[in-house]
């Protein structure tokens, strides 16, 4: 299996997919870099370098660009080790009252549906980059301290894209995390699994 430390982000093109790209190279993670904007994300490679990144025109909505992109990723790394399904959008002003519902579609098109497209695309490839580990989980029952520290890489890497956007609601979320230590962490995990109490 070749090196997992390979990180897909939808988004990439610019705020926190961008941030998170470079923060995450930084880091020596190599990058798929996904978006529609192939200029910004080519600039985003020469960047970063062309040796450990590469661009992938992706419309997030579109399930055969995810699956090409996918296979993009494959071809140029050989394994998905982890996915940032960042690409989002906004809604049109005006709020729920005052923007046409007709432009709520592609706030469902991009934001849940193109999330889900993601996670379908790429979900065998990031099994199979951590098959040894999956393969732990299922004989022991418990996460091994290679997988806690895979993890522990990741939401490193994520906490830096956040923390390197100018955003006050992110400089809130950085805020927060940044208080969190790991113990915090396990319970609020605990807390987002445990099912609602029945009426
Ligand atoms: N910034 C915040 O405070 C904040 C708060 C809460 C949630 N978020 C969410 O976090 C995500 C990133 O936010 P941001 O502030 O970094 O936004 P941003 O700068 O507008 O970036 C959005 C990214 O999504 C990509 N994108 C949009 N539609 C796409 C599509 N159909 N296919 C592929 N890529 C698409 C854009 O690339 P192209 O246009 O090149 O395709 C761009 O790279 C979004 O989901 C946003 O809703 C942000």
């Amino acid at each position: 299996m070749p090196d997992a430390k390979v990180l897909l982000i939808t988004g990439a093109s610019s705020g926190i997919g961008a941030a998170t790209a470079r923060a995450a190279a930084g880091e020596g993670w190599n990058l798929v870099l996904a978006a529609r904007s192939t200029d910004k994300l080519d600039a985003l490679v020469r960047e970063i370098g062309e040796d450990r990144a590469v661009a992938v025109a992706c419309d997030v909505t579109d399930y055969d660009d995810q699956q090409r992109m996918a296979d993009a990723a494959i071809k140029r790394f050989g394994c998905i080790g982890a996915v940032f399904a960042n690409a989002g959008t906004g809604g049109k002003p005006g709020g729920f009252s005052g923007a046409p519902p007709e432009s709520w579609r592609m706030l469902v098109d991009v934001n849940i549906l193109g999330v889900a497209y993601t996670l379908r695309a790429v979900l065998e490839h990031v099994k199979a980059a951590h098959e040894d580990i999956l393969k732990d989980i299922r004989e022991s029952k418990k996460l091994p301290e290679e997988a806690q520290e895979r993890l522990n890489d990741v939401i490193n890497e994520f906490k830096k894209g956040f923390s390197a956007t100018d955003g006050s609601s992110v400089a809130v979320n950085e805020a927060e995390t940044e208080a969190m230590d790991e113990a915090d962490v396990e319970k609020e995990s605990v807390k987002v699994r445990k099912p609602a109490p029945k009426k």
